[in-house]
């Protein structure tokens, strides 16, 4: 792993020792990323990815450097004048300081192109149509609720957005079965649901696609939803708010779910729109545990991509054997 763009370009086990890596160093907090500086880039808003990894690094002895998204990315054109530089001289600027770059950005291609440019890793913070690190750690939180043996039914209600589609994607390949209810006009292209059965078919989980919440729904294990008006797309609020009421997830709709099931929401929440405060403040909702791992699993992420001894072993071997016995081990 040399970079973090989406979750489709790991391997299931590369996912689960991520995920018990960071368990691990949130217990030892053995200070790996000693010396290594982050340098953060954030196009949009953020609370909980920001502030979750960059306490995360620092835990683990490290430093982030706070770049001002229009130094980086300026639109990513390289027109004199217009903007400070090409993205192309920022990023080989960039990596001659920093040991890593974790970016929050309008555009998937940015990411490609600042992975394609600089010479150190790139982590995706979210863009248009991935949040890989949100999906990390609803999986770690879907575990510890849950277990990790049993194929679970993970109910995604609202928008096929970046949220869903690293969650659809995690899911399956950990070899759930994931249900997708949303109104069609905001539901996933042909080619998109193709793939995502393509990866049920390869991890032995299931998808299925229906735009009757209650039947999305029903016997669930999990229901998950996103915010219905995505940041961007504050101009469509009153459009996209007409076709999602349907699927707000009510005390009504999460009670079709079995008795035992999870909320979950990456948050920000709107309460009264996609949830409401019934089912956010449910006994069983999961969501400031969600928040919690956001921090956790930004240590896995980030051991993995900068500690030499682990990049040296390209994880192998981590499934069995813990992170301290390994680093013990010199190896
Ligand atoms: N869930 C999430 O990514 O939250 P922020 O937008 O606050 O980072
Ligand atoms: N789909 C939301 C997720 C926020 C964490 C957005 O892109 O704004």
């Amino acid at each position: 792993m040399n970079h973090l763009l989406t979750i489709g370009e790991l391997e299931p086990t590369i996912i689960q020792a991520i995920l018990d890596l960071s368990l691990d160093l949130e217990e030892s907090g053995e200070p790996i990323l000693k010396q290594k500086n982050v340098g953060f880039v954030f196009e949009k808003p953020s609370l909980r990815t920001k502030i979750g990894t960059e306490v995360a690094i620092n835990q683990l002895g490290g430093d982030v450097v706070q770049i001002e998204a229009d130094l980086l990315l300026a639109n990513g054109k390289a027109v004199p004048f217009t903007c400070r530089e090409s993205l192309y001289d920022a990023m080989m600027n960039v990596s001659q300081w920093c040991d890593a770059v974790f970016a929050r950005v309008y555009s998937h291609t940015t990411l490609e192109k600042m992975k394609q440019y600089g010479t150190i890793p790139i982590v995706n913070a979210l863009c248009n149509l991935h949040h890989p690190m949100q999906a990390l750690a609803d999986m770690l939180t879907i575990q510890q609720e849950c277990g990790k043996d049993q194929p679970l039914n993970i109910s995604f209600v609202g928008d096929a957005n970046n949220v869903a589609f690293s969650l659809t994607e995690i899911g399956l390949m950990m070899g759930h079965t994931v249900i997708f209810s949303g109104p069609k006009l905001y539901s996933w292209s042909d080619e998109k649901e193709s793939y995502f059965g393509q990866l049920a078919l390869k991890y032995g989980g299931k998808f299925i696609r229906t735009t009757d919440p209650a039947e999305g729904v029903y016997n669930a294990d999990v229901v998950y939803t996103d915010t219905f008006v995505s940041m961007g797309e504050e101009h469509l609020f009153e459009e996209k708010i007409r076709h999602f009421q349907p699927y707000q997830v009510n005390e009504k709709l999460f009670s079709k779910a079995k008795s035992t099931a999870g909320f979950m929401h990456c948050l920000p929440a709107h309460r009264g729109y996609e949830v409401t405060d019934g089912v956010i403040d449910h006994k069983n909702s999961w969501v400031y545990q969600q928040a919690k791992n956001r921090k956790v699993v930004s240590k896995g992420v980030f051991a993995l991509l900068l500690d030499e001894k682990l990049k040296k072993n390209k994880l192998n071997g981590l499934k069995n054997q813990s992170i301290k016995t390994k680093l013990t081990a010199g190896n």
